[in-house]
């Protein structure tokens, strides 16, 4: 029997999971949560309390350990390198803590990255060689399976597509006006959103969403997602702007790499029915037929809780990465 933690440090919220392997899935046996310390000392003090209060309470042993992180992170080092949504987190091993702990293998992957391995494992991209997840949440990265294996660059930075600039303006993601994180991401829908609503206000326009100047600050992109559900004229054309991009983002990726499957987490998820059909007219309209054409863009097959799966994944990565040597 294999026990397998995972470990998932995000900018708000921490997450500790303990899962088992079982066949060719794995079943998730507990669970944690808790909003991240202020400091990476406090929080890897906590998360690896954590992990050993569940193995405990569990009474069993992990095997492995993987962490996922938002990046830049260097997965061979261990070391987290000052990401946008962790102050404070410059230049920090995180793999010493658990090792010293627990003495098993421990793995760290950026979130992207451990997402790829999770969905491709065990979700909507099982089977592929060639598949690019994105996580389209609070911040726009890609992990990349290419040729049946988690790419990562010459120095861990492959999959950082929120760069990638769509438009030489727009809203700003990733310190860039007009890039793909600026235009998907949860950040970058609130911008846009504001924005927008801001000229409809000077017109003398209201959408739903945001009847007064005093609302500005409110918008969210979860209300944007509302109002659309509920017909509100501006913000369905705002979906459409954030799908055109998508579409473009996209086509960019099936232009380079040719993937048989793009699997797309968190909001993608959420607002498919809106998204879906403007996302593949631009995707087919600014990539090769040829490569388009074999191109399938599904929503996350693990859902909401991909990112519990994601941390388990880079431990089962690890463990069969250390077996191998
Ligand atoms: C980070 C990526 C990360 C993505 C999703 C981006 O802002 O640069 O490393 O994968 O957000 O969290
Ligand atoms: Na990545």
């Amino acid at each position: 029997m294999t026990i397998l933690g995972g470990i998932d440090i995000g900018g708000t919220k921490c997450a500790v999971v303990l899962g088992k392997v079982t066949g060719d899935g794995v079943e998730l046996l507990d669970k944690v949560k808790f909003p991240t310390p202020s400091t990476p000392e406090a929080a890897l003090a906590a998360l690896t309390e954590a992990l050993a209060s569940l193995a405990q309470r569990a009474q069993i042993k992990v095997d492995a350990i993987g962490i996922s992180c938002g990046g830049p992170l260097n997965s061979e080092t261990g070391r987290v390198l000052s990401p946008p949504n962790l102050p404070g987190w410059d230049d920090i091993d995180v793999l010493s803590p658990f090792q010293a702990q627990f003495h098993v293998p421990v793995g760290l992957q950026n979130d992207a990255n451990a997402c790829a391995l999770a969905e491709w494992k065990w979700g909507a991209g099982a089977g592929t060689r060639n598949m690019v997840f994105l996580t389209f949440g609070t911040g726009m990265g890609a992990g990349l399976i290419l040729g049946g294996r988690l790419y990562t660059g010459a120095n861990d930075m492959a999959g950082e597509v929120g760069h990638i600039r769509l438009e030489p303006d727009g809203p700003v993601g990733y310190g860039k006006a007009g890039s793909f994180e600026g235009f998907c991401s949860g950040g970058g829908i609130e911008k846009l959103a504001r924005s927008c609503a801001k000229i409809w206000l000077d017109e003398g326009r209201a959408p739903s969403f945001c009847k007064t100047y005093d609302d500005l600050p409110a918008i969210t992109t979860e209300k944007v997602g509302i109002a659309a559900g509920e017909g509100d004229a501006l913000a369905l054309e705002i979906w459409q702007t954030v799908g055109y991009q998508l579409g473009r983002g996209l086509a960019v990726l099936v232009d380079v790499l040719n993937p048989e499957k793009i699997v797309i987490g968190s909001i993608y998820a959420r607002q498919q029915a809106l998204l879906e059909p403007v996302v593949l007219r631009q995707l087919e309209e600014e990539s090769l037929a040829m490569s388009s054409s074999v191109c399938q863009v599904v929503p996350a097959g693990l859902g909401e809780n991909v990112g519990d799966f994601a941390s388990l994944s880079v431990a089962l990565y690890t463990l069969e990465a250390d077996g191998s040597q």
